[in-house]
């Protein structure tokens, strides 16, 4: 699928291999897949709802049906699983949606994770539109690190379009929250869509340049739930790329194991507000040039589901093993016959479990994660329509 981007928009690739900065090497090697990735990250979503309707993730209201709050983890399962997944290596946490803070009382899940061992960093994923100045404080203080907000436009009619809310102040404001109560990095996220924001990217990167805020422009997935998606609406990061080389000189960054970004520093961001880092800018190229081949990161649904990769349509219920105790359910997940060449799971020679179900929980994730796909770098755009045929979820249910 890769459109062959431009030299010094392809420097991703030079800084990929050996540039492992970002792993502890002393982390047991359990959660590794057929080709050898090794998963760090992980994202949770707390909730599939959300206030917001944004064209490029939810389906029409009248078609959706959330999961049920009695489906949902609670924070305890939630505590429980990433305890887990920490003994098996997992390091970084993002707690995502839907909107992660429709779920009430977040902080205390945000509590519960800090005081896992092994998790280093929790982050948070936002619309923003919750994010008060008290909120943004109570978040700050139970652990969380950085936030990443949506802003999609800077005109208020189309960030209504765009977004289904008359929001663009009150996320400005949450902005503010944010950085008032210490949170840092504060990035901000824009899905560019040909015809309806790429003539405001110029724009939104002054926007958080002023502000010494990261941005991430990231390309049109098909993973919308009203199916609107077509490659005419995916602004390539080259594209954007080249938009914004012509105002500013993009400084290629170093660039960590598994990033999902390409990003730069623009040179001539001194910025007086703030922090006084300079802004960075960074290209989210999933259609264009996608990051497959060090992916780091897996997910926890809010009712309970493994999720490999955003591209999978294939589950793994996590759910039985909390709840009533059944060793295994949902897809069935063994080992593969042809990994041979591969270690096998350390987790259970090194790890005390609490459990003989924690332990039995540990064993069938680390199976699971055995069979993550490749990835959407090696779809064809035939299997990249099978997968949407069959996808159970869009965005607003995976948790971006
Ligand atoms: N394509 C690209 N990004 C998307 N997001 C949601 N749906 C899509 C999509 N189809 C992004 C949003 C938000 C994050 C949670 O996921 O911009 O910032
Ligand atoms: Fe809500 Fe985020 Fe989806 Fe927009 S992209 S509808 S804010 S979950």
């Amino acid at each position: 699928m890769s459109n062959g981007a431009g030299s010094q928009f392809s420097e991703r690739n030079k800084t990929r291999e050996g540039d492992n900065d970002d792993v502890t090497s002393t982390a047991c090697r359990s959660l590794v897949d057929q080709r050898g990735r090794i998963a760090r990250k992980l994202r949770i979503s707390v909730t599939d709802r959300c206030n917001f309707s944004c064209l490029f993730c939810m389906p029409s209201r009248n078609s959706i049906s959330w999961i049920p709050n009695e489906q949902l983890l609670t924070f305890e399962e939630i505590a429980r699983i990433t305890q887990i997944l920490s003994s098996l290596g997992i390091e970084k946490v993002r707690i995502t949606g839907g909107e992660p803070l429709l779920r009430e009382g977040l902080e205390t899940l945000i509590g519960l994770l800090s005081k896992i061992k092994g998790i280093r960093s929790i982050d948070m994923t936002t619309n923003g539109w919750f994010l008060s100045s008290s909120k943004a404080r109570a978040l700050r203080k139970a652990g969380v690190r950085s936030m990443t907000m949506s802003l999609h436009s800077l005109k208020r009619d189309r960030f209504k379009k765009i977004s289904g809310m008359d929001g663009l102040q009150r996320i400005i404001d949450s902005i503010e929250a944010a950085r008032e109560a210490g949170i840092y990095p504060i990035k901000i996220n824009t899905v560019a869509i040909k015809g309806y924001n790429d003539d405001e990217i110029i724009d939104i990167v002054n926007f958080a340049k002023e502000r010494g805020l990261s941005l991430r422009f990231i390309e049109f997935m098909p993973l919308d739930g009203q199916n609107i998606w077509n490659p005419e609406m995916v602004v390539s990061g080259k594209q954007i790329f080249d938009i914004i080389s012509k105002h500013y000189k993009l400084n290629p960054k170093k660039r960590s194991h598994g990033d999902t970004a390409t990003t730069y520093e623009l040179t001539e961001s001194a910025n007086e507000i703030g922090y006084g880092k300079a802004a960075d800018i960074g290209l989210i190229t999933p259609i264009s040039n996608p990051f497959c081949a060090d992916c780091d990161r897996i997910r926890l649904t809010a009712d309970g589901k493994l999720l490999l990769c955003l591209f999978d349509s294939s589950y793994y219920d996590l759910k039985p093993f909390l709840r009533s105790g059944i060793d295994k359910t949902g897809q069935n997940c063994s080992y593969p016959r042809d990994c041979s060449g591969l270690e096998k799971p350390s987790a259970l020679k090194i790890v005390q479990y609490e459990s003989d179900k924690d332990k039995r929980l540990a064993d069938y994730i680390t199976s699971c994660v055995l069979m993550k796909p490749p990835g959407i770098e090696y779809m064809t755009p035939l299997s990249l329509e099978k997968m949407r045929e069959k996808r159970p979820r869009a965005m607003y249910g995976i948790g971006g």
